[in-house]
């Protein structure tokens, strides 16, 4: 964790101090395990904490932020991934990326999910795990996945050698009523990574995930399909994320550039928004994904490049009225700057899971731009993360 980083997550654990206490624990592990950091601080409370942090950390550049968009705080989360090493099977101990707590229940983990996990829990004991000190083993992770509005799920085993498959068969067929998907995925690097390439499908091979274009009580209301492969990113929480969605699909106008686009889910549910979309991500899978997704959606206006993002509007040569940037969490290459300029989109949506990075790449734009809303969403309860959607508009134009 870069310096900035650690400095920040201090800055938000330190505000918590005065609140622990004024909310109940739902699960077991709390105190130990890393995940939540909050489950003791109410709800209401988390959210004034993260107001608080952000009124700290950007004051100077940002308005006063006196709301974020609440949740639902527990059941949201759309993947987990279950480290094995140690003896254990669940995730890294709280402030200790060498040790690991065996996790049996988890609040924030989708329904259908949780319950697959408590049936094959003790069967995942029986694999060999992976000590990713020494790298010895066999299981590295058992991941699940599973769409929000769909309600498919997909349980996936990362290893780090090939060899027979039949436990895993095994565990497949004792929740097979409940997984749509199973795949076995290859880590066999020193890196540790909960993906892979694809060495055997046991059942499937994708789930699918469907966002209503609009919030609508009507069941007419047209909807994104998205098909999710073991390997392809997606949001961790669809609720927050699709409202997010929507309110970018009302500022999209023209012919817009998503740079950063993932597996092009803004793009496609932008679409029918824009004169054109064209969706731009280091990530050859992703890209891959993004297109399977424009055909299955019948989507005609969209197209999407693999390409790293800094030389892509270097080189470009188009124009774009609308520019929707969603970087990783270190923000967008500060050598990026002079190029965005002269790309000069009339308006940049800037989605951003950190919004003190987004602070930073404000404050080299705005000479050109004003800020003309910022929002934050609780995309992430029980933990001190958070996401911001901001229109910047460019001065002269309204
Ligand atoms: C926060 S995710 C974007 C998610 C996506 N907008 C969505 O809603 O699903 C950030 C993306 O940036 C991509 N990325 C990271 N570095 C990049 C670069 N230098 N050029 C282009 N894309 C990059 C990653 O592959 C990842 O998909």
């Amino acid at each position: 964790m870069g310096k900035r980083r650690r400095k920040n997550k201090e800055l938000i654990l330190d505000i918590a101090e005065k609140y622990r206490g004024t909310g109940e624990t739902l699960c077991s592990h709390f105190g130990e395990c890393g995940g939540c950091l909050f489950q003791d601080i109410s709800y209401e409370n988390q959210l004034k904490i993260k107001a608080q942090y952000l009124n700290q950390v950007c004051a100077d550049v940002l308005p006063k932020i006196e709301n974020i968009h609440a949740t639902e705080p527990f059941g949201y989360r759309n993947r987990m991934d279950y480290v094995a090493a140690f003896g254990c099977r669940g995730f890294r101990k709280r402030g200790s990326f060498k040790q690991v707590v065996d996790i049996t229940e988890c609040p924030l983990l989708q329904n259908n999910s949780e319950k697959v996990w408590k049936r094959i829990h003790n069967s995942i004991h029986e694999i060999e795990d992976y000590d990713y000190l020494s790298h010895n083993g066999f299981l590295r992770y058992t991941v699940l996945r599973q769409g929000f509005f769909s309600g498919e799920t997909m349980l996936n085993f990362v290893v780090s050698e090939k060899k027979d498959f039949e436990i895993f068969e095994k565990i497949i067929n004792s929740v097979d009523s409940l997984i749509k998907s199973s795949s076995i995925l290859l880590n066999d690097s020193l890196t540790d990574l909960s993906f892979g390439p694809e060495i055997h499908t046991i059942k499937g091979g994708s789930i699918t995930e469907s966002f209503d274009l609009e919030n609508s009580p009507h069941n007419n209301n047209k909807s994104i399909e998205f098909t999710i492969h073991p390997n392809t990113f997606f949001q961790s929480n669809s609720k927050v994320a699709v409202n997010m969605y929507r309110k970018i699909r009302e500022l999209v106008s023209g012919r817009v550039l998503d740079l950063y686009c993932g597996v092009g889910s803004i793009s496609l549910f932008c679409a029918d928004k824009c004169e054109s979309i064209t969706g731009v991500d280091i990530v050859e899978d992703s890209i891959n994904s993004a297109k399977r997704n424009m055909q299955l959606n019948n989507i005609e206006n969209a197209s999407f490049v693999c390409a790293d993002a800094r030389p892509f509007i270097k080189e470009n040569s188009k124009s774009f009225e609308t520019l929707i940037l969603d970087p990783p969490r270190a923000g967008i290459n500060p050598r990026m700057y002079k190029y965005l300029h002269s790309l000069s989109p009339s308006r940049i949506i800037y989605m951003s899971c950190n919004p003190a990075t987004f602070k930073s790449d404000y404050e080299n734009l705005k000479e050109q731009y004003n800020l003309e809303s910022f929002e934050v969403f609780d995309m992430f309860p029980q933990t001190p993360h958070m996401e911001s959607l901001a229109l910047l508009v460019k001065r002269g134009n309204i």
